[in-house]
């Protein structure tokens, strides 16, 4: 496929991790119409940009990444450009108009006619959300793979909480049927993976048809997924804190090869922004969840995201935040100032001073910072299991993620990646372990 008259593709991405699998399922579907990858955007024949529409920030960095292609489609009107993702889906022929330099304008469930888009005159958009599955519709994935994978599962939303566009971008939750998605996780280990990580906007609403014709829920895929010989390690990510049912927490009590660490956020330790957020459970709800979690799997590290500066947020509202954080006590956690964005119910409320949540998101970084120093110092003396991901930037290193997903770096001279092995954490810093191998 790579002789001199390979066209080349530029895919630079943004956003979540389910962005991150799509590009990677968009640059094969192109793969298949003769397109290699380039790390070089000037060498590129096609720019694709994966948008992530999450916050304002995210959504106005596209516009300023097209503005710098300007000279580069005057040097090659050939070049194509196209703009996919949740960008695409909200905006959709908008970016047309304010950038006439784009060719194509893609959503995230139309994915698969992007080679047929391709193929048309002129610039196109397409921002259906069709009947059929996109990924049944996008060509297998072929060839050796590293030692990690994503898998996604289910994609969209029904929760509308008050701030999220994602049920606008993403649309209704649509989970994928059990049986598709048990040989997709065999071909994968087939082809060297050794770890895969479940994804989905609302990840733990998963109910997928069974093989049998049932429902599925995901502790019940989990377990499907752990018998299959080779998948050695299961995460799943983003959970909702009201679908963490029964089955999927036994699952971390009873299923050896699920991680002990769970991403699962709260957003607010109020009971009243929680309320006008739409998150449908309050504090004492969450630390409860978090305390039958713990009762399962006492190990298990907690990760969440949290918005300060939601409109009406008091300062005995973020206190609530903060006494909520030092409750759980966090690996670590995403923090976001509020941003309204179009759509949303939120966005028709007055906001907070920028300078007050600047000082809240200020403080709740600190408090986490010190939560997540805490937790890596834990974990000096104790032993570790790596998976290989890389090798390291000293000679003789390796550098792999714990159970905990934390960064770790041993000294391992015939270390491969792909290697699963034990290692005694030796010393710790605030994003990454070092440990020393135990022989097998
Ligand atoms: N403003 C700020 N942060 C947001 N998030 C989602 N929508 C917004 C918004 N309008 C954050 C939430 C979510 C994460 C992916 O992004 O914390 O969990
Ligand atoms: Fe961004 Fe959300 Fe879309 Fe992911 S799903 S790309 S985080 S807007």
């Amino acid at each position: 496929m790579s002789g001199p008259q390979a066209k080349k593709l530029f895919v630079k991405t943004y956003g979540c991790q389910m962005n991150v699998y799509d590009s990677e399922r968009m640059a094969e579907a192109l793969g298949a119409e003769g397109y290699v990858p380039t790390d070089v955007i000037e060498d590129a024949d096609m720019v694709l940009l994966n948008t992530c529409h999450i916050r304002e920030k995210a959504s106005e960095k596209l516009y300023s990444d097209l503005g710098r292609l300007k000279p580069l489609k005057a040097e090659k009107p050939g070049l194509k450009i196209g703009v996919a993702g949740c960008v695409a889906q909200a905006e959709g022929a908008e970016i047309l108009r304010r950038m006439p330099l784009v060719d194509l304008v893609v959503g995230p469930q139309a994915y698969h006619r992007l080679p047929e888009m391709l193929r048309l005159p002129g610039q196109s958009v397409d921002t259906d959300f069709p009947a059929e599955d996109k990924f049944d519709h996008l060509p297998a994935r072929k060839g050796r793979r590293g030692p990690t994978a994503f898998l996604t599962v289910q994609e969209g939303c029904d929760k509308f909480c008050a701030f999220c566009v994602v049920p606008y971008t993403r649309g209704a939750e649509v989970s994928r049927p059990a049986a598709r998605l048990l040989a997709e996780a065999r071909d994968l280990v087939s082809r060297g993976v050794r770890e895969i990580t479940l994804l989905g906007q609302n990840v733990n609403a998963w109910h997928g048809e069974s093989p049998a014709g049932g429902v599925w829920g995901l502790g019940h895929l989990v377990r499907e997924l752990a018998a299959i010989p080779g998948l050695d390690r299961i995460r799943y990510t983003t959970s909702h804190p009201n679908d963490m049912a029964e089955d999927l927490i036994s699952a971390h009590a009873e299923v050896p090869q699920l991680m002990p660490y769970l991403h699962l956020p709260v957003q607010s330790g109020s009971d009243r922004i929680l309320k006008a957020m739409n998150r449908k459970h309050t504090a004492a709800h969450y630390l409860d969840l978090v305390a039958r979690i713990r009762a399962a799997r006492p190990d298990m590290l907690l990760t969440s995201d949290f918005i300060v500066g939601f409109p009406g947020e008091t300062d005995a509202d973020f206190e609530a935040t903060m006494a909520l954080i030092r409750a759980v006590h966090y690996g670590a956690a995403f923090s976001f100032k509020y941003s309204a964005r179009p759509g949303t119910p939120a966005a028709e409320k007055p906001p907070v001073a920028a300078e007050i949540a600047d000082s809240r998101l200020q403080a709740l970084q600190a408090l986490i910072l010190d939560q997540q120093h805490a937790a890596q110092a834990a974990m000096v003396g104790r032993e570790v299991q790596v998976l290989y991901e890389k090798p390291g930037r000293l000679p003789g290193q390796m550098v792999g993620k714990s159970q905990h997903l934390m960064a770790v770096f041993v000294q391992d001279p015939t270390g491969q990646v792909g290697d699963l092995v034990r290692a005694r954490v030796s010393a710790s810093a605030p994003n990454s372990l070092a440990a020393d191998r135990i022989p097998d």
